[in-house]
């Protein structure tokens, strides 16, 4: 009786503690980041329908047990605009879009725990939005501005 209590647990448990599923929220930032970038090819593995961004190793996309610690998707020619649920991304630490085409704004709704932000060379005109002066945990900020 306790074995087959046991067996139950475990299948019970088995998706997230074994295979590291991503977080909910975090897959669905990713998604729609993925959609505001007009879907590209070089993203591989990036799906705007379904798909784990940890498990299936997204390009650019580094996690820590379930959750994303880290997105890196310099230099990939990217354009378009990060999707508006980046708040969500709250273990998210390190965030490098630098050298793509990421529009004239800045994003306001960053993810809020961001120790490293490098923005270089994305496009970006005018100043800082307010919200980066209360990312307490932010250590480095690369920006540049073209105006
Ligand atoms: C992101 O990737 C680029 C290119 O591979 C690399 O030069 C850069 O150092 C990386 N950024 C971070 C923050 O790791």
């Amino acid at each position: 009786m306790r074995r087959v209590l046991l067996f139950f647990v475990f299948l019970v448990l088995a998706p997230t503690s074994i295979y590291g599923d991503t977080d909910p929220s975090d897959a669905s930032a990713l998604r729609v980041m993925y959609q505001g970038l007009h879907s590209p090819g070089q993203l591989t593995k990036w799906t705007s329908n379904g798909g784990d961004p940890c498990v299936e190793n997204w390009k650019g996309v580094k996690c820590s047990s379930s959750r994303v610690t880290e997105i890196n998707l310099s230099g990939l020619g990217l354009s378009g605009d990060m999707g508006y649920q980046l708040t969500s991304l709250t273990s998210l630490t390190n965030l490098d879009m630098s050298n793509n085409n990421l529009g004239n704004q800045i994003p306001y709704n960053l993810p809020p725990n961001l120790q490293r932000l490098n923005f270089a060379g994305c496009g970006f005109s005018g100043s800082l939005p307010y919200s980066i002066s209360l990312m307490t945990s932010l250590k480095y900020l690369q920006v540049t501005s073209i105006t």
